[in-house]
């Protein structure tokens, strides 16, 4: 078998393109693992990727996808550890989308006996920026109101369950959509509107922030004092599931720049995010991708829908049009 395949961007932006195509393998890498793949995790990135707003996608075509989970079928030669026919999830930096994946040792963890294979190729993205932005970046306590503003998506469910486990007892949760509060209140957060948020008098000690634009300074201006917010996002550049010229543009216009003065006067603390960059850091993401794989939380990942490689389009429409409530996965078996 030295055959694969892989669905490629072939064209971003506004009449852009996916395929799956067929590709050789090469000969493994002495530090890497090749893994038959079972499910490929799709992200809110990938929807920016395909409408080319994102500035650090390779020159197409090229295969997007950073997370995954399946069979090792082959070992490299410096490989301890792990061995044939171990079931393991891997972080990716790009060519998750892919029936076979060669990853790096360091990317790859052996997947708990009780969990399935799909809940493992949900967790490593959200999970990852879960313990990274709460853990890690704002340092969350007990104590800590927080606000998600994500809440009803595949990161904001993970989201809820780390910090309902880090002992908060605070969470409100944002949706632009009054279908999905209930599933936000069984999550275990206070489901709020976006507008009723921005007309509320709430004050927070921690905020996520996904939506970008604008709306950093506003909830910038919910902060207690010595409130940290974590960027991790710009969706608001995406609507439903096509290019937002209009807050393209604003965001390069009107985004208002943060004196490091004013952040000094309101004791606020501003941190930003990048998962997927660091899938280059192993020193960074080790700790992490421990902490996910060796029972510190136990994260149990929301699935939304499953599609087969052949409905890759249908499958970043469905994400991008904001009508999913947990995470969307590509099973390769169905190929
Ligand atoms: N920087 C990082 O390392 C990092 C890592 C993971 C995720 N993220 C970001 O975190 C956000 C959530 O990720 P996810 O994996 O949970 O994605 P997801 O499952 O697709 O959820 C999308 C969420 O974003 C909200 N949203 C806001 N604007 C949207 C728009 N224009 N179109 C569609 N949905 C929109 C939706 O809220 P409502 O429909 O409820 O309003 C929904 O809660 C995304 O923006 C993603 O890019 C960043």
């Amino acid at each position: 078998m030295n055959k694969f395949q892989q669905i490629e961007l072939v064209r971003p932006g506004k009449f852009n393109k996916l395929s799956l195509v067929e590709n050789s393998l090469n000969s493994l890498a002495a530090d890497h693992l090749r893994i038959k793949v079972q499910f490929s995790g799709l992200n809110f990135a990938d929807v920016m990727m395909r409408l080319g707003l994102y500035p650090d996608a390779p020159p197409a075509p090229f295969c997007p996808g950073y997370e995954i989970s399946g069979e090792v079928i082959e070992i490299g030669k410096n490989i301890k550890g792990l061995q044939l026919g171990d079931f393991v999830m891997a972080g990716m930096h790009f060519g998750g989308y892919s029936s076979i994946c060669d990853a790096p040792a360091w990317q790859v963890r052996k997947i708990p006996a009780h969990w399935k294979s799909d809940k493992a190729a949900a967790m490593i993205v959200s999970g990852l920026t879960c313990d990274l932005a709460f853990g890690e970046l704002a340092r969350v306590r007990n104590s800590d109101r927080i606000m998600i503003d994500c809440a009803s998506g595949a990161l904001g469910a993970l989201s809820i369950q780390y910090l309902l486990q880090l002992g908060v007892k605070e969470i409100i949760g944002l949706t632009s959509r009054e279908s999905k509060m209930d599933i936000i209140r069984e999550r275990g957060a206070r489901p709020m509107l976006l507008k009723e948020w921005y007309e509320s008098s709430e004050k927070v000690d921690v905020v996520l922030n996904s939506r970008g634009g604008e709306s950093l300074h506003r909830d910038r201006s919910m902060l207690n004092p010595l409130g940290r917010l974590v960027a991790i996002g710009a969706s608001h550049m995406v609507k439903k599931g096509r290019l937002s010229f209009t807050n393209v543009i604003k965001e390069f216009l009107k985004i208002k720049k943060v004196s490091p003065i004013d952040l000094m006067n309101e004791n606020h603390g501003i941190f930003g995010l990048n998962v997927l960059k660091l899938f280059q850091q192993p020193k960074v993401l080790t700790k992490s991708l421990d902490n996910l794989s060796g029972g510190k939380f136990s994260l149990n990942p929301h699935i939304d829908k499953v599609f087969s490689p052949h409905q890759i389009e249908e499958a970043l429409d469905y994400l991008g049009a904001g009508r999913s409530c947990g995470k969307v996965l590509i099973d390769w078996r169905k190929i």
